[in-house]
């Protein structure tokens, strides 16, 4: 009997994870976790208590009070806290600007960790978008896939996105912003971004992004296509 398949997408900012995670998702029929909204959800929850992003006590105990669920029967699913629907909300400017300090702290980190699980077995047919996913939250995922690309891409792709929200940039500058980021994930003490063991290795850099879900679709199908039949029945469920 089988119980469902878990794909894991890891890797840095700028490879087009979550686009593509959610493309390959729709295309296998599967569910999508975006674990960057959860961090972004406890985020919105500590600025809105007044809680400075950097007190990791102060942001275990404000966000311990606060329930984070997805609502998976639309795709995207959207992400409800507390009830409240904050699909939008989580895209804020200050949300974006406090989400890497939240991220960081280890309590936090540890309860969305255990929350992805807990989802991961509500919704087993997955595929699961994040820096840690294969190699913390799912190290025993049948398919997981490592997204890279050389850092003057990505830095082109994120001036492309702000030049389209009309925003001035300076691509030096992003490019160097990408490389610092790149090493702090990189040192970080708790869920530090690496390539899960194992991982298929995907560098995206000259690729569209429909040929990296074409790829990442071919890869699926070779490893578990046999059991990609087979799905379980949605919902919503808490998960933090
Ligand atoms: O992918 P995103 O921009 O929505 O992610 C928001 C932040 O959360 C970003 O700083 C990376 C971090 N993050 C993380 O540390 N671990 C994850 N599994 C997902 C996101």
């Amino acid at each position: 009997m089988i119980h469902g398949v878990v794909i894991t997408i890891d890797g840095p900012a700028g490879t087009g994870k979550s686009s593509v995670a959610s493309m390959l998702a729709t295309r296998l029929g599967l569910d999508m976790l975006d674990t960057g909204a959860m961090y972004r959800a406890l985020t919105l929850w500590a600025l809105s208590h007044g809680v400075s992003s950097q007190d990791a006590e102060a942001v275990d105990r404000v966000t311990h009070a606060c329930v984070v669920d997805f609502d998976f029967t639309v795709n995207p699913p959207r992400v409800m806290l507390d009830g409240r629907d904050v699909s939008t909300a989580i895209r804020s400017q200050a949300v974006t600007d406090h989400v890497s300090y939240v991220a960081a702290h280890r309590a936090v980190r540890e309860r969305l960790v255990q929350a992805q699980r807990r989802i991961a077995a509500a919704h087993p047919w997955l595929v699961t978008e994040g820096r840690d996913q294969g190699s913390v939250v799912f190290p025993h995922a049948p398919v997981r896939i490592y997204l890279d690309a050389r850092p003057e891409v990505r830095a082109r792709r994120r001036c492309e996105q702000l030049v389209a929200q009309g925003e001035r940039v300076d691509e030096s500058e992003i490019l160097a912003s990408i490389i610092r980021r790149d090493a702090l994930d990189a040192g970080r003490a708790t869920g530090p971004l690496r390539c899960p063991e194992g991982a298929k290795v995907v560098d995206t850099s000259d690729m569209t992004q429909e040929q990296v879900v074409e790829r990442l679709e071919s890869i699926v199908r070779a490893m578990v296509g046999h059991t990609l039949g087979q799905r379980h029945a949605r919902g919503t469920v808490p998960c933090a």
